[in-house]
């Protein structure tokens, strides 16, 4: 899975899976998001991944990066903690994110339609993870993409003295 992708305002991305070359760029990629926004864990100052925790990483989920040149501008990535559990292995989680400077120019929709791509290959009926409620594009866009909020974490998060509450987030297909 790799291609170009065309963002709304005409720049050039690549979309291809993370590999373990990758692990300066997302290192610096991750430092940037931490500064730039509260709505993912990154935080500024949190230590880098050590290169083995990021190779570990890459073996247990999917994952997709765009690049801009050699630069990381996001990426999408799911976590499949049961594959061969009978009961559980059609759910996973996931994540997405990219910086502020790509927000708008129709990405993040284009790496959900990736996951879900995925998804269905593996026949995988449930993807969920956790949103900040404060976070409008992000609930925008899950809401877009059929989520629904499932429940609320309450006082999920204590960031430079607020609390914030995150939502569960849920999309089933058939
Ligand atoms: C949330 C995020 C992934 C959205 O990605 P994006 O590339 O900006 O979104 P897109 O351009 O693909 O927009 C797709 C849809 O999302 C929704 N959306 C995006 N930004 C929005 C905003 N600021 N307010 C409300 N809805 C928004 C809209 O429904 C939009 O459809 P539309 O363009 O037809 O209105 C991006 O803003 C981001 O990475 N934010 C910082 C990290 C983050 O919050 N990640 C999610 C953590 S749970």
């Amino acid at each position: 899975m790799a291609g170009k992708f065309t963002l709304k305002d005409g720049r050039q991305l690549i979309l291809r899976p993370t590999e373990k070359k990758d692990y300066e760029a997302v290192q610096d990629y991750f430092e940037q998001l931490g500064r730039e926004t509260i709505f993912t864990y990154q935080y500024p100052g949190r230590p880098r991944q050590t290169r083995e925790h990021f190779e570990k990483s890459l073996g247990t989920s999917w994952g997709i990066i765009a690049l801009d040149g050699e630069k990381v501008a996001g990426l999408v990535a799911t976590r499949w903690p049961h594959p061969n559990h009978p009961w559980m292995k059609h759910e996973c989680e996931f994540c997405v994110h990219m910086l502020k400077d790509y927000y708008r120019q129709g990405l993040g929709q284009k790496f959900l339609n990736l996951m879900f791509d995925w998804a269905k290959e593996n026949k995988i009926s449930r993807i969920e993870g956790t949103v900040n409620a404060e976070n409008k594009a992000g609930i925008g866009l899950y809401i877009k993409n059929g989520f629904i909020l499932e429940g609320t974490r309450r006082r999920a998060t204590f960031i430079n003295n607020k609390w914030y509450d995150e939502y569960y987030i849920g999309r089933i297909t058939e």
